[in-house]
């Protein structure tokens, strides 16, 4: 018998095993899209409810301590609590802060390339993981209403670039204790290691590393381009974890900031 005689025949685009048999595939493929479903649900269920709180999202003066949680900054609503804000303030606005705000880092998520690849993989099983066959009888990429809309990443990549600006800043007013003066707490860190991974996740964003180097016919003309896109390019091949790290440990910082706000835990000055 020969190799080509003992080999199974794979239907293209259609069941790749055969009718019953969704893949030919033997590793545990199914892996990816469970573990893909259950972090993004969990974070949808938690900052969902962390956003309706509208409670402990600050730790002030009173506690000598200058820390907010990344989920309610900016606050920009007049309900935000006292020393929360950064000047400006949305008057009128009674329900929590962080519904005026969630929308940005939420679309600039949802549109990302990465988990877009991610999502459609995990709940939409369009397709489930390669060489599985897809969950569905036709497929229109992105080029219809709403999945069209996915091509606003680039606008959100700028919104998302406002806010690691702001938090930024919340983490280096966190060096300040009100009260007793310049020093580090644990807080401190976590909002400086939350705001970094924030910056590694956008500067390693596809939209980020096309403006600074696409469009150009030759990087000779550009050198300073050509510099920068040098730079991003390998924090590119990154993104994906940088997708995952930021957005878990963003969850982590409202989680830490929510404790010491409630008491249940110490912000301990470490120098
Ligand atoms: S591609 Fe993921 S943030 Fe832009």
């Amino acid at each position: 018998m020969t190799a080509l005689e003992s080999s199974t025949k794979v239907q293209l685009g259609g069941r790749k095993g055969g009718p019953d048999q969704p893949t030919l595939r033997q590793d545990r493929w199914w892996v990816q899209p469970v573990v893909t479903v259950s972090v993004l649900t969990a974070f949808v269920i938690y900052s969902t409810w962390a956003a309706f709180q509208n409670a402990n999202y600050y730790v002030g003066a009173n506690a000598h301590r200058d820390l907010i949680s990344p989920f309610y900054s900016p606050c920009i609503a007049s309900s935000c609590v006292a020393g929360s804000t950064h000047g400006f303030v949305l008057s009128g606005w009674t329900l929590s802060p962080a519904l005026l705000i969630l929308i940005f880092p939420l679309g600039f998520r949802l549109s990302c390339y990465y988990y877009r690849k991610a999502y459609y993989r995990a709940f939409w099983w369009s397709p489930p993981a390669c060489a599985v066959a897809d969950g569905h009888k036709s497929y229109s990429g992105e080029t219809r209403f709403p999945l069209i809309m996915q091509n606003v990443h680039r606008y959100f990549f700028y919104f998302g670039l406002l806010f690691n600006v702001m938090l930024t800043y919340d983490a280096v007013r966190a060096f300040h204790q009100p009260g007793i003066g310049w020093g580090v707490t644990v807080g401190t860190l976590v909002l400086v290691v939350n705001a970094v991974l924030l910056w590694l996740y956008s500067i390693s964003c596809h939209a980020c590393r096309h403006l600074c180097g696409g469009g150009v016919k030759s990087f000779h003309a550009h050198p300073i381009r050509h510099r920068i896109w040098k730079a991003l390019t390998p924090l590119n091949a990154h993104h994906m974890n940088f997708a995952w790290a930021s957005l878990i440990f963003v969850a982590l910082t409202d989680v830490y900031v929510r404790l010491v706000a409630s008491g249940v835990l110490t912000d301990y000055r470490l120098f």
